[in-house]
């Protein structure tokens, strides 16, 4: 259970996506192939093993109010703190969050936040298990931009510094641990 429910609050669940009983039918979020992704594209993702998905619902209604996925990646070896390059790797291990999105109605209510805040503490559970020294995500461009790229600013991810990717943040698992762990 993420929160409690209040007079005005309903509780919020955040759950492993069930294709059965997450109803994705009305979730808008107002990027297009954000939306697209989660209709069209989520169940074989997770059918073939690429992802996995996190909804969160309110109190028994199973209409999809947000989600976001978790996929494994490697970056190469040259980015990121010093101390990755120390390790001697051929690729640094991280944990990729391919998509986080709040239902348009459900945006500035703190909903994103409890997400990624969901998600890096998944990811803190998974890098006790297997080797993955951060986080990553790539700030989807358009209009909201700069507003996005503060929402993970805030929650602490960095830039990458990867040319290729000039929007790829990251998050240190040492620094998720310090604050999460
Ligand atoms: C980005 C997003 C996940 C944030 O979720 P949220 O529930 O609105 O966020 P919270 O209420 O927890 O936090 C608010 C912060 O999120 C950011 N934010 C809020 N609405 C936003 C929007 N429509 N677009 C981008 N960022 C937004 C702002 O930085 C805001 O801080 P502020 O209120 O100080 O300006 C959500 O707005 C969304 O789904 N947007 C469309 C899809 C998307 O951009 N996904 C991210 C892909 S990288």
């Amino acid at each position: 259970m993420l929160t409690e429910a209040t007079a005005d609050t309903p509780a919020l669940t955040i759950a492993k996506f069930d294709k059965a009983l997450h109803d994705r039918s009305a979730f808008s979020c107002g990027f297009a192939p954000i939306d697209n992704f989660l209709k069209s594209s989520l169940s074989d993702q997770v059918k073939a093993g690429m992802v996995t998905a996190w909804i969160a619902t309110a109190d028994d209604n199973p209409a999809v109010l947000g989600f976001y996925t978790l996929g494994a990646m490697a970056i190469r070896a040259n980015l990121g703190p010093k101390k990755w390059q120390r390790a001697g790797v051929p690729d640094i291990p991280v944990i990729y969050i391919r998509a986080v999105a709040v239902r348009e109605d459900r945006q500035g209510t703190g909903l994103g936040t409890a997400l990624v805040i969901d998600a890096l503490r998944r990811c803190l559970g998974i890098a006790d298990q297997m080797g993955a020294a951060a986080i990553t995500l790539d700030v989807l461009q358009d209009d909201h931009f700069d507003r996005r790229w503060k929402f993970y600013a805030e929650l602490g991810f960095q830039p990458l510094g990867d040319a290729d990717n000039p929007y790829r943040v990251f998050i240190p698992m040492t620094d998720v641990r310090a604050s999460l762990g």
